[in-house]
Order: C-alpha cells, then structure tokens, then sequence
C-alpha cells in the first residue's frame, strides 16, 4: 500500500471515530489517527481494498456492515491485559471481599460470582479462577464461578481457549503454573493450558458496556471492570458504573482499574473503600 493509501482522509477518519464511539463508547480524538490507520491496514489488506479510505466506503456500503463493524470494533480496541495485572486486587479479594462476602448474614449459599467485565484474552477471569480456587485449596468452604465478557471477538477466542505462552503466565507464581496450567504436548509449542477444571468454571460471551441493559445475573459479589472505563467520556463511564452496580449483591465490590479512580463520582450508593475498590 502506498503512503497515500495507508492513510484517511479527514472526512474518512471522522466518520470511522464517530461510529466507534458511538457502537462501543471508545473515544477516537484527532491524536489517535495514526493509531486508527496502523490498525486499519491488515483488515483492508485483507478485503483487498487499494487504500484505507476505500476500506471506510466500502464498510458503511457493506451488504453485511453489522458483520464488518465486529472486525472493525476488533481492530479498533486495545485489549492489553495480563495475569495478576494490579496485583492489590487479587489480594484484596483474598483477604477481604471473599471472607467478608461469604460472611454477610443475608447469604444464603456459599457460590462466588465473579465477573470480568472487560475481559480481554481471559488472563483477569483466570486470575481470579486461580486465587479463588487456592483459596478453596487452603481450607475456603465455597464455590465459584466466573464470567468474562468483552466486545471483541478476536480476544473471547483466546480467552475460551485459555492457552498462553510462556512468556504470557510469567506473572503466575511458579507452583501456581504447576497446578494451573498444562504445557504442550509438542514440546517445541512454547505454550501451556488453563487446566480443565478451571476452565469448565470460567464462561466468555460477548457483551457491549455500551447496552442499556446485561444479561448477566444482578447477584454478582464482585466485578472486575479495568483498563476499559478510561476510553470512554465522563457521561458513559457514570452510566456504565452504575449499570454494573445494579448486577452487584449488596455487600458486593467493583475494582477499576488504577487511572480509572474517579468513575463512581456521582454514582449513588457507592462506597470507596480503597482509592480503585468500590462496595455497594
Ligand atoms: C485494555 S483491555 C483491559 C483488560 C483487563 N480488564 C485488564 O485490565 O487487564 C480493555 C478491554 O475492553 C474491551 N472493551 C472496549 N470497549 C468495550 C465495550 N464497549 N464493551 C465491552 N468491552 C469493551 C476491549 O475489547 C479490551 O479487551
């Protein structure tokens, strides 16, 4: 592709921001356009268009644009994560919120749901998975379950298939990598495998924060939602908060991600705990 065609016009540029944010509430300012047309580029490589600007025209006359926005949304979308990323939290949960959960005279059973609201490729949902089911190993007397939802198709893949390499579970405790993880039969495969009991615990389906309603359970005891909020403007990451909170027991906690700190202000009935965990 020419230097010409790798990039997007002003016009075409600005219409590809405002449909992002308007489908999934991500924010395309003017400084993101060399990151918009770096992304672009395989995606109309791959339709075999000339340039990106044809890319852009043929996505809004698509027969099937609901189909092409998934891989547009999917290349729009950063999706960085990583095992025990924020480590606080996980500790957070293990000393505080789980025992303080299972101990609240309400409760009526003793099954933990745990919600990843913006996924990524699964390493939050399993990280949770891990801690949790040490902790069941270490004497807890519960039982848990997970879901992990995020927008992007592509990382749901991943995250379902719960294999990584090595250099991915790096942040994982070596005994935690030995009970957790299968490696590769083909030892030249430098990756490993989320084992199947955590894996038959742990769910992903595609969710949009940007919907009026979830169709997940209002009893969750904690929801981990990350790294996403900070895309999204002021308006949109207080409706998003407060959606979530409507899915949380009460008693129940919602971690954010560290530069995300202020999303709750002027979401009623939630308590800041710690500068990122939030009870309602
Ligand atoms: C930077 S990753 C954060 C992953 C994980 N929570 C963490 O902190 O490691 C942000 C994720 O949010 C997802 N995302 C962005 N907009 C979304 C939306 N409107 N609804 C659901 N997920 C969204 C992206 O696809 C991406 O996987």
């Amino acid at each position: 592709m020419s230097e010409a065609a790798a990039q997007l016009s002003d016009r075409h540029f600005r219409s590809v921001a405002e449909l992002i944010e308007q489908e999934v509430g991500i924010r395309l300012p003017a400084g993101k356009r060399f990151m918009l047309e770096g992304r672009l580029h395989k995606r109309a490589r791959a339709l075999d268009c000339t340039g990106l600007n044809e890319y852009v025209e043929r996505l809004f006359d698509h027969a099937q644009f609901e189909t092409e926005l998934v891989h547009l949304i999917d290349c729009v979308t950063t999706n960085k994560t990583d095992f025990f990323r924020e480590p606080t939290h996980f500790t957070f949960m293990r000393d505080v919120a789980v025992p303080s959960l299972l101990d609240a005279r309400r409760r009526r059973s003793n099954g933990l749901k745990v919600w990843s609201a913006a996924s990524s490729t699964g390493m939050e949902a399993y990280t949770a998975a891990i801690v949790l089911d040490d902790m069941i190993r270490s004497g807890g007397r519960f039982q848990f379950r997970i879901l992990g939802t995020d927008i992007s198709t592509g990382v749901l893949r991943l995250a379902r298939a719960g294999i990584y390499t090595r250099e991915m579970i790096a942040p994982v405790p070596p005994d935690l990598v030995r009970r957790y993880f299968l490696a590769a039969k083909d030892p030249s495969r430098d990756e490993v495998r989320v084992v199947p009991e955590l894996r038959r615990l742990t769910h992903f389906m595609r969710m949009n924060l940007m919907d009026a309603t979830y169709p997940v359970d209002c009893d969750v005891d904690i929801i981990f939602c990350r790294n996403v909020l900070i895309y999204f403007d002021k308006q949109n990451q207080r409706k998003v908060v407060d959606r979530l909170c409507h899915h949380l027991r009460p008693g129940g906690y919602l971690m954010v991600g560290h530069s995300e700190s202020m999303v709750h202000a002027g979401v009623p009935h939630l308590r800041q705990v710690q500068p990122t965990i939030f009870q309602v």
